[in-house]
């Protein structure tokens, strides 16, 4: 039987997804640090954390946006497939990168299916933005996707300072649903969770899967998993 909370919860994603898609002009600016911000040295640890990987072969980046780590994948990587939700965010990403060994697919990640299985599977600022209930889902559609000789990477950040939770909690939100307006003025509702890369990690970990956190900083973490061999 589909519940009112259902609905509900199915109206938080298409909110979520709206807004990417409604801000994605402004998106890379939001993200990327200046050179005085706090979060910039880290930010370039992450990019040569990233870089070192040297994802080879046919990666899928889930939720990838407009297209900032791609790019960096696709230094190593055969080809990108760049799954997103907001087309907006992957026309971007197109004006970006140009199509060359890049694939772009619009679609939900809550509900994709892999049609094959890649040699890496990467996330990066999509994990925050799963609802809790959704965790292990997210974890299985990684699993999905990945190689027996593949490897997952996971990108995000642990601590946050977002004044759309407080709001949203004043308005008997979950505490992990965060308010947030655009430019024009509407505003949105999204899901934003911390988590701690050691937690992460055990996800893969209690799958059997041999996990190693590359990066653990003041707000950012980066960790792969590969799966265990046969
Ligand atoms: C914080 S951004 C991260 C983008 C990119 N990976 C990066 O690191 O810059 C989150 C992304 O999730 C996408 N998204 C939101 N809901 C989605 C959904 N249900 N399925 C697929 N992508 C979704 C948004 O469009 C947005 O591009």
């Amino acid at each position: 039987m589909v519940t009112e909370a259902d609905h509900s919860h199915d109206r938080l994603l298409d909110e979520q997804a709206a807004y990417f898609d409604a801000r994605a002009a402004e998106y890379d600016a939001s993200m990327e640090p200046e050179p005085a911000d706090a979060d910039f040295e880290e930010w370039q640890q992450l990019k040569a954390g990233v870089r070192a990987l040297r994802l080879t072969g046919d990666v899928v980046d889930l939720a990838a946006g407009t297209g900032i780590w791609t790019e960096l994948i696709g230094e190593t990587a055969s080809t990108v497939t760049l799954v997103d939700a907001a087309p907006e965010t992957l026309d971007l990403a197109r004006s970006r990168l140009g199509t060359e060994g890049l694939t772009y697919v619009v679609a939900d990640l809550f509900s994709w299916e892999p049609t094959r299985r890649y040699d890496g599977v990467f996330s990066s600022f999509w994990l925050c933005h799963v609802p809790p209930d959704q965790t292990v889902g997210f974890v299985d559609l990684a699993e999905r996707a990945c190689r027996r000789d593949g490897v997952i990477v996971v990108l995000d950040e642990h601590t946050f300072d977002d004044p759309g939770l407080a709001k949203a909690a004043a308005k008997g939100d979950d505490p992990w649903v965060s308010h947030r307006s655009v430019g024009d003025g509407r505003e949105f509702r999204l899901v934003k969770v911390s988590h701690e890369p050691d937690e992460v990690a055990g996800l893969f970990d209690q799958r059997g899967w041999r996990t190693t956190i590359h990066h653990r900083g003041p707000r950012f973490f980066l960790l792969s998993a590969q799966p265990p061999s046969d």
